[in-house]
Parts: C-alpha cells; structure tokens; sequence
C-alpha cells in the first residue's frame, strides 16, 4: 500500500499542538506532587513520551502496562487481562492512565476498576483519540486530545498488522 493512498486526518503539529494544550490542563489541575503516568502497551508510548516532555514538573513518573484481549475481546462481554502489571505502588498518588484510543471502551473501564482497588489518591483517563460512536461502556475520560469518526487509524502509536506505528501523523488507511 503506497503512503500517499492514506489520508491524514491529524497531522504532527496538530498533535504537538494539542499535547501541549492537554499538558497546561494537567499541570493547573495537578499543582504540586508527582503524577504517576500509566502508559499502556503498546499503542501509547508515543504520546506519553511527548505528553510527558510537555509537562515541566521532574515528579512525572513514567510507568507501563500491558493488557491482552481475548476473543471478541472489543466487546461490552469482552475479557481483558493484565499481562505487565505496574511494579510500583500508587497508592495514595496522582495517576493518569495514558492510552492512545478509547473505542469500546472496554480496556479502560476494566483497567480503572483495576487501579482504583489500589486506593491511588485520583485516577483519571488522559486518551489521545476518542472514537465516541465505538462506545460499548460507559467511561469517565478526563482528558480526550481529540474526538475522531469510525475510521481505522494508524500512526503515531497506532498498528495495522504491527504496522506504522512509527508515522509522525495519524492517518486513515484507504484501500
Ligand atoms: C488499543 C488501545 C486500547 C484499546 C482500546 O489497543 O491502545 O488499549 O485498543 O480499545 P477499547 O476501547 O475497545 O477497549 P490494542 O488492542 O490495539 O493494542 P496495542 O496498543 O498494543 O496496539
């Protein structure tokens, strides 16, 4: 599939843009005190690596999950199981979970009742993209970068196949 047969939808300095409008929210909503970032694999490395430059504070804390999905796992039924789980404690900390794209959003609800046993002192969602018409249960997501259609998205973290997940800019695949 040649490059030019995907469109754009966000380019990077759109996505830099809003990243550091995201990062100004956070910092006024998070005045002192570390914030636990929790990026989950793989999809969001590349945003918590720019959203975390974004904020200026040191205390940002860069953590990581990996999650597996089974079956018709993108589902309301849909089975969610942790395979890395946190190695730190956040118990009584600031902690955002940093996702790449709600969809179902059955990852994150399953994932903030997770985190939430573990008595932090706020949990909430920071999400890139947000594709609202996927939604199969209920979410509560703080921080959203931007609300996307039902389209297939790739780049900027975002696989096809393990593809292009390295692109800069966040595209549509065309056929
Ligand atoms: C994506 C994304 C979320 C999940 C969202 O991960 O990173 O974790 O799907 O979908 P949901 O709202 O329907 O639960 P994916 O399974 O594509 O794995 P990856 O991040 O490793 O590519």
């Amino acid at each position: 599939m040649a490059e030019s047969a995907h469109r754009v939808i966000l380019t990077s300095e759109q996505i830099q843009e809003r990243i550091q409008e995201i990062a100004a929210q956070i910092e006024a909503d998070y005045p002192e005190g570390p914030i636990y970032l929790v990026s989950i694999l793989k999809g969001a490395f590349i945003f918590v690596a720019d959203l975390a430059r974004a904020l200026r504070r040191p205390s940002i804390r860069i953590e990581f999950m990996a999650i597996s999905s089974y079956g018709t796992a993108k589902t309301s039924s849909g089975q969610v199981k942790v395979t890395r789980d946190l190695d730190v404690n956040i118990e009584g900390h600031n902690v955002l979970i940093v996702e790449d794209i709600i969809d179902s959003g059955v990852t994150l609800s399953y994932l903030k009742r997770l985190l939430e046993a573990r008595k932090p002192k706020s949990l909430e969602i920071v999400t890139l993209l947000d594709k609202p018409e996927r939604r199969l249960q209920r979410v509560d997501v703080k921080y959203v970068g931007f609300q996307i259609p039902d389209e297939f998205v790739v780049g900027y973290g975002l696989d096809f196949a393990e593809d292009y997940r390295n692109l800069s800019d966040i595209r549509v695949l065309t056929p």
